[in-house]
Formats: C-alpha cells, sequence, structure tokens
C-alpha cells in the first residue's frame, strides 16, 4: 500500500534509509530533518504486516517551478517488485497536482531513473539553488552522481 508518512514511522524510515547510507548512495537524514520533511515522504508498507515501511521517496519543492526527487530507498528483500517506480509514480503525480513543471533527481542509479520517464543533463544545467545540500555530501566538491529530469505536462 502506497500512502504518505506518518510521524510514527519516521523512525522506520532512517533504519530504512541507514544502509544505503553507510553505502554512500543517499545523504544521510538527521531525525529532525525526517521530522521537518515529514509531508514530502512517500512511503509503501508490507503486503502482510501494514504497520511495516518496505519503501521511501520523498518530493522536495526547490523552487516555483521545479522539484527534487529524494531519499528513495526499497528494503533491499523489497526491491525489484515495482515498489521504487511506485514511489517515483505517486511523487511524479503530486508534482503535477502541485503545478510543477521540472522534477529532478541526482542520483548513482540513472538507469532505474530512465526506465521511470527521466533524461539524463549535464549538472551544470541545474540551477545553484539546488546545490545547499551537497556540502554535507562525503563527495563534495567532486559529485560523482548524475543529474535527471522529467518534465511534468500541462
Ligand atoms: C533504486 C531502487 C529504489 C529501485 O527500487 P526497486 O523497487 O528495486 O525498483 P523497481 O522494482 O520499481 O524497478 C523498476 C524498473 O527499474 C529497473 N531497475 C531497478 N533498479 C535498477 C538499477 N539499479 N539499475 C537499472 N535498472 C533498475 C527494474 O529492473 C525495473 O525495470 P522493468 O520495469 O523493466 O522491470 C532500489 O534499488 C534502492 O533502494 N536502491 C538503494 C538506494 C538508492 O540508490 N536510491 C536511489 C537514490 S536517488
Amino acid at each position: 500500500m502506497i500512502r504518505k508518512l506518518l510521524v510514527s514511522e519516521v523512525s522506520q524510515v532512517k533504519d530504512l534509509i541507514e544502509p544505503f547510507v553507510r553505502e554512500g548512495l543517499l545523504l544521510p537524514k538527521s531525525l529532525y530533518s525526517l521530522y521537518t520533511s515529514i509531508r514530502d515522504f512517500w512511503i509503501v508498507t508490507g503486503d502482510h504486516d501494514r504497520t511495516e515501511v518496505i519503501g521511501c521517496c520523498a518530493l522536495q519543492i526547490s523552487w516555483n517551478d521545479m522539484a527534487e526527487i529524494r531519499t528513495l530507498a526499497v528494503k533491499k528483500e523489497c526491491q525489484s517488485s515495482g515498489i521504487g517506480k511506485q514511489l517515483v509514480d505517486a511523487c511524479i503525480r503530486e508534482a503535477s497536482e502541485l503545478g510543477l513543471k521540472t522534477l529532478f533527481v541526482l542520483t548513482y542509479v540513472p538507469e532505474f531513473f530512465k526506465k521511470a520517464g527521466f533524461s539524463e543533463v549535464d549538472k551544470a544545467t541545474l540551477p545553484n539553488k539546488i546545490w545547499s545540500d551537497c556540502i554535507h555530501c562525503q563527495y563534495f566538491p567532486d559529485c560523482r552522481e548524475t543529474a535527471l529530469i522529467y518534465h511534468l505536462e500541462g
């Protein structure tokens, strides 16, 4: 089941992303930053245990026409069954309802996002204001992520 994140589930999201943070695939998120950005998050819960969070993804608005897909993670044992795509699609739908024009993502899994309809772009084409979080990354300023964008219709 896909739905918005509840405050009572924030610690589960922290535990879910932690292994991927350790692998350097995701930026670390403090509990404080998760609570303050809770309304950005979509989650998927387990089929058998509806209280278990098995996937998460955030849509963070950057400016009047642009938002970023962030903190996308699916529990290792639940990967490859369409959950990541489901989460990105929910963010795309929400972005469209909000009247946004463009989504972007910085990622080490560009092929996953290409399958979801995103196109690779030169990082230098993204507006400077989106880089504020990058100073927290262990690879800053030598970013090795790929930038991709998705144009919303309308
Ligand atoms: C990337 C991630 C979210 C994908 O989640 P998932 O639930 O396994 O992906 P899905 O099952 O929805 O895959 C959808 C499609 O993308 C493909 N895909 C998934 N991961 C892929 C990858 N790493 N590279 C290329 N294609 C990939 C799938 O094969 C599937 O293709 P299909 O439609 O032709 O069958 C998951 O692997 C993950 O949590 N990775 C670690 C954290 C991470 O890197 N997050 C991205 C941060 S931007």
